[in-house]
C-alpha cells in the first residue's frame, strides 16, 4: 500500500525552530562521547595499543573490526541525530539525501564490525552482555536497511518512522555511558563491578536500547491514533 505522503497542495507547517535547537543540543551532548570514541578507534586502526587496551591483544586480527566500529559508531552518534532537524531537511534536501546515505553506510558497518568483534571474542560482561549487545547491533543494521529502503521506494511515512528507530538505536551507546554516569552518580555504583557481571550490569546491558525504542513506539502509536481521530473528524 503505498504510503501517504504529503501532497504539493498541503498547507506547509514552517519548520519547527526549536526541534533543530533540541536536536543540535543532543548532537553536542553526545559529541564529547563520540570524540573518546573516535580517538580510541583512530588510535587502534593506526598503532598497536597492546597492553594498553584489552581490545587489541597480539595476532587478533578483529581487533581492526572493533576499533572501526568505534570510529564509524561515532561519526552516526553525531550525524544520525542531525538528519532530523526539519530546516536541513526541507532547504537542503540533497544534503538530508547524501548525509542518509553516509549514516546508513556507517550503522551497517558500526553492526557489522561490532558483531564480528562478538563472534569472535565475545564481550567483558558474559554471554548475556554479548546476546544483547548483538541484538542491539542487528536492530540497528535492520533500522539502517529499512531507512533506505524506504526512501528509495517513496514510502516517506515509513521512511520516516524506521529513521526515528535508527536514531534512538545511533544514540544508544552514548546514553548506555549517561545511564552508567547517572547511577554511579546516584548511588556510588550499587550493584554494578568491574567485569560488567553485577544486577545493575545485566539490567544495562538491555535498559540502553530496549526502553527508549518501547517509549518511541508508543509515542507513534500516539501519534498514530490521533492522525486516525483527526482524519475521522
Ligand atoms: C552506535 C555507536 C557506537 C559507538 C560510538 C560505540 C563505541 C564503543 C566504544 C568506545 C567501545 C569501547 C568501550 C570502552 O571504552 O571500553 C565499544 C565497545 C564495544 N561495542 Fe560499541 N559502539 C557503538 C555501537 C555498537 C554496536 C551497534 C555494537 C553491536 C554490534 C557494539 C558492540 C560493541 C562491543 C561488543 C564492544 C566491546 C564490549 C566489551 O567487551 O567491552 N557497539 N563501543
Amino acid at each position: 500500500m503505498p504510503s501517504p505522503v504529503p501532497s504539493a497542495a498541503a498547507p506547509r507547517r514552517p519548520p519547527r525552530r526549536g526541534a533543530a535547537i533540541a536536536l543540535a543540543l543532543l548532537a553536542l551532548m553526545a559529541a564529547p562521547f563520540a570524540r573518546h570514541a573516535a580517538e580510541l578507534g583512530w588510535a587502534g586502526l593506526t598503532r598497536d595499543l597492546w597492553p594498553e587496551s584489552r581490545f587489541d591483544p597480539p595476532g587478533v586480527a578483529v581487533s581492526a573490526a572493533i576499533f572501526l566500529h568505534m570510529a564509524t559508531g561515532a561519526a552516526i552518534t553525531v550525524l544520525a541525530p542531525l538528519q532530523l532537524v526539519p530546516q536541513i531537511r526541507a532547504r537542503a534536501p540533497a544534503l538530508h539525501r547524501l548525509a542518509g546515505r553516509i549514516v546508513v553506510c556507517l550503522s551497517l558497518v558500526t553492526a557489522a564490525a561490532g558483531l564480528a568483534w562478538i563472534g569472535a571474542r565475545g564481550t567483558i560482561g558474559g554471554p548475556e552482555m554479548s546476546v544483547a549487545f548483538a541484538l542491539y547491533g542487528a536492530l540497528l543494521a535492520l533500522a539502517a536497511a529499512q531507512t533506505w529502503r524506504f526512501a528509495r521506494a517513496g514510502a516517506y511515512a515509513r521512511h520516516r518512522t524506521w529513521a526515528l528507530r535508527l536514531v534512538v538505536l545511533a544514540i544508544a551507546s552514548w546514553l548506555y555511558r549517561v545511564q552508567y554516569g547517572i547511577w554511579y552518580a546516584a548511588t556510588g555504583g550499587i550493584a554494578s563491578t568491574p567485569d560488567f557481571t553485577d544486577v545493575f550490569d545485566r539490567v544495562q546491558v538491555w535498559a540502553f536500547f530496549l526502553p527508549w525504542l518501547a517509549l518511541l513506539e508508543l509515542w507513534l502509536w500516539h501519534e498514530r491514533r490521533r492522525g486516525g481521530r483527526a482524519a475521522r473528524a
